[in-house]
């Protein structure tokens, strides 16, 4: 495993790759959230959420700049990211709480099979992995019945600043007609963002777009106790 950064920093945006498991717990989502239901997963990264929620009759369309580069890059990055987070997370281990992984071998091993997963959906169905940035997303409005978004916003809160997450959340709320879910709250070094989130949470208030802060069992930085919820614009 490639050593993490002098700092503690985590470095470029990591690509990670989480399994709809994961994804289960952070969300909380069960099978009637998937069944049936159009879903965005933006930043996809090399999850293998899309593969494994599809299996379950969920229509997943997942969204990453990363989407722009060849297969077999990919699937290499994947890997080679896989092996970059892990290091990191083994390196800071007490950032963590390790119950739901156990240690940091199972969850290496958690994320190279989600990444492996990912590489070979890549190539089974390429459709639904559409390179893509956000603040703009290229989805028409109400397209998707659930937008879900996992350590992109707030975790990168060093170089992505407060008119980047408005714009970001402005956007995933648009191109659904549900809800948003957004998860963590707390930056990757474990540093609480609740100033960044009371500031969101009034400016979409002022827009129209109810939220909510929803408590979630899975738990692994230090202090990543909920998620945020939008709720559909009332305006
Ligand atoms: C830590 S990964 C999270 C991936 C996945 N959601 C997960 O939980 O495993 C962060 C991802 O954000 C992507 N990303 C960076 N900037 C982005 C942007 N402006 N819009 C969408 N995705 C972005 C990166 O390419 C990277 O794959």
């Amino acid at each position: 495993m490639k050593p993490p950064t002098e700092t503690g920093a985590l470095g470029e945006f990591l690509i990670s790759a989480r399994s709809l498991a994961e994804y289960r717990v952070i969300f909380e989502l069960d099978d009637t959230d998937l069944r049936g239901r159009r879903i965005l997963d933006c930043p996809g990264g090399a999850a293998s959420f899309a593969a494994e929620a599809a299996e379950l009759g969920a229509q997943v369309t997942a969204a990453d700049p990363i989407y722009a580069r060849p297969a077999a890059e990919l699937r290499e990055l994947a890997r080679t990211e896989t092996e970059r987070g892990s290091a990191y997370a083994g390196a800071h281990h007490d950032r963590y709480h390790w119950d739901f992984y156990g240690d940091p071998d199972r969850l290496h091993g958690v994320r190279l099979a989600a990444a492996t997963r990912f590489g070979a959906d890549l190539t089974a169905h390429p459709d639904r992995y559409v390179a893509a940035q956000l603040p703009a997303l290229p989805f028409p409005d109400n397209n998707f019945d659930l937008a879900l978004s996992s350590h992109l916003l707030f975790t990168y809160a060093d170089r992505l600043d407060a008119d980047f997450h408005l714009a970001a959340l402005l956007e995933l709320s648009r191109v659904t007609h549900g809800e948003t879910r957004l998860y963590p709250l707390i930056d990757h070094t474990g540093r609480a963002q609740d100033d960044l989130v009371a500031h969101l949470r009034k400016k979409l208030h002022d827009k129209g777009i109810p939220t909510v802060l929803r408590p979630t069992r899975y738990v692994f930085q230090h202090g990543a106790t909920s998620m945020l919820v939008l709720h559909p614009n009332q305006n």
